[in-house]
């Protein structure tokens, strides 16, 4: 059953998590600002509840960013939503002080965040997956006032809401390795908890974790500290971990100047934020965890009882299933001969690919321009670029690093980032209603 909506929202957003959620408060802090004709969204997410990467919320897992760089902060400094105000909330606000560290727990910020969505939760709708964007049946006679999106709820209807602009915003995207696939022993890191709680621990003896990055450190030292009888082997690509550079200099790649720098930048300047600065979030782990998991495995060398083993320079072919046993096919640069690894359970932290919108977009794809290089062209406020018949905003929040660099997949700039589409949605919204009626298209070409 369809149930097709007659109001058009200014704003619909697809996805709802810190970044939609950032938007969200954005849009609530300019709506208390203005008396008449408010702009009116509703955000949609397929969890059927707030959670934010809730399978990798790992015990004593931190921050990568600081505290500061909340939902708002760097756009507002004295909104109500920042993660001090929040500290203030709980009674907190001394102690986080005193612990003199900018980075609280993953789980803390959690909290943080599930206390800023329970002021918004007006305008989220949970359990609704979009599946889809296109243009009204009215299109066929002019140009668009909206566009459609359909909402699959959670008793499996279609909602279909009308939208004058769409934030999408529905994150990385789990990538494992060619010909492997996912089954209930061979998981990826981003559904980690949940895989793990499905499996007796008794019965994970021999583990695997394939990569080299924070997830697959994290992971790892998990398995060591919960599965106290089990092998478990660290299975990467590089001849160790390698630290993420977060040192003052190499931070500034994630100011909110740097994205101007980088938009505007030559394709030789882009290049060279991704060659000298990758380092920063791709592939890397925090100097803390690297030093403990070589401690884990120094300190069973002394003690004789080795259960931290190392597959370096290794990567995975194959996955065989045998019963509950899997036989994993390793390709080692340092061995000649291909080896065979037997595990009760492999996850590979292998990484995301980024945001892409095009299976959303559908048929709408065809009025948004792309680069040579095929990928979408985006403005610099996050608006796709589209041809002049189709007025209604799309913007993205992520999958923008190829045009506004290293922090679109992350927390740092969501604060300014989702100001500006905010901003952008309004201006925009504002200079529309100075055009008179059925002068739309003139002035849009
Ligand atoms: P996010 O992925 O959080 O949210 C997207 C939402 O969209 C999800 O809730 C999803 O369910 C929903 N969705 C997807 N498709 C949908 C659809 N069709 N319909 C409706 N809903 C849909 N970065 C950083 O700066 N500092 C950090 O400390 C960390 N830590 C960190 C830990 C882990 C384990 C990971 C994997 C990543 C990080 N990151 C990070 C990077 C991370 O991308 C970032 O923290 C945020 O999650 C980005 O927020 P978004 O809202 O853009 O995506
Ligand atoms: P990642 O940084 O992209 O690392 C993926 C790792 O998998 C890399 O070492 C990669 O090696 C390796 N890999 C990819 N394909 C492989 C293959 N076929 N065989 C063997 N190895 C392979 O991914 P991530 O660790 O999940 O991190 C993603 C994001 O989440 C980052 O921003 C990270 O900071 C964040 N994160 C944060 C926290 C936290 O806040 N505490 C926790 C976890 C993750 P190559 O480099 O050779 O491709």
């Amino acid at each position: 059953m369809i149930a097709r909506e007659h109001q058009i929202y200014d704003v619909v957003g697809i996805g709802f998590g810190p970044s939609n959620l950032s938007l969200a408060i954005s849009l609530e802090e300019h709506r208390a600002n203005v008396l008449t004709n408010p702009i009116t969204s509703a955000f949609f997410e397929k969890q059927p509840r707030f959670g934010w990467h809730p399978n990798m919320l790992l015990p004593d897992a931190t921050m990568q960013i600081s505290f500061l760089k909340d939902l708002v902060t760097f756009r507002n400094p004295v909104s109500r939503y920042s993660f001090v105000s929040f500290l203030h909330s709980q009674g907190r606000l001394a102690r986080f002080v005193n612990r003199q560290d900018f980075f609280p727990t993953r789980a803390e910020f959690h909290q943080y965040l599930e206390w800023a969505e329970s002021s918004l939760s007006n305008v989220v709708t949970y359990s609704s997956a979009v599946t889809g964007i296109r243009l009204p049946p009215e299109a066929l006679h002019g140009t668009p006032e909206y566009v459609e999106v359909d909402v699959r709820t959670a008793t499996g209807e279609t909602r279909t809401v009308n939208a004058r602009n769409v934030v999408v915003s529905t994150g990385l995207v789990p990538r494992m390795p060619d010909g492997i696939k996912r089954d209930a022993r061979v998981w990826h890191s981003s559904e980690f908890l949940a895989r793990f709680a499905e499996v007796d621990p008794a019965r994970l003896r021999r583990v695997a974790v394939v990569g080299a990055g924070q997830s697959a450190a994290e992971i790892t030292k998990f398995f060591h500290d919960r599965l106290p009888e089990a092998q478990v082997t660290a299975i990467m690509p590089s001849y160790g971990y390698s630290v993420a550079d977060d040192t003052p200099f190499a931070n500034q790649i994630f100011d909110a100047a740097a994205v101007d720098e980088y938009y505007f930048g030559a394709d030789g300047a882009r290049d060279a934020f991704w060659r000298y600065h990758k380092n920063t979030n791709y592939g890397v782990a925090d100097s803390d965890i690297i030093r403990d998991l070589f401690e884990i495995q120094y300190a069973e060398e002394v003690g004789g009882a080795k259960r931290l083993h190392y597959r370096n320079l290794t990567k995975v072919r194959a996955v065989e299933q045998a019963g509950d046993e899997r036989i994993v096919h390793l390709v080692s640069q340092l061995e000649g001969e291909p080896q065979q690894l037997d595990v009760d359970a492999i996850v590979f932290a292998t990484g995301y690919d980024s945001l892409d919108p095009s299976s959303l977009l559908g048929d709408l794809d065809r009025f948004c321009l792309r680069d040579e290089s095929g990928r979408h062209r985006v403005e610099r406020d996050y608006r796709l670029v589209t041809t002049p018949d189709l007025p209604v905003g799309i913007y993205l929040q992520g999958g923008t690093e190829h045009t506004h660099g290293l922090s679109s997949s992350l927390l740092s700039n969501i604060a300014v980032r989702s100001g500006e589409i905010a901003d952008s949605i309004i201006q925009r919204r504002a200079e529309r209603e100075l055009v008179p009626a059925g002068a739309l298209q003139a002035a849009d070409s």
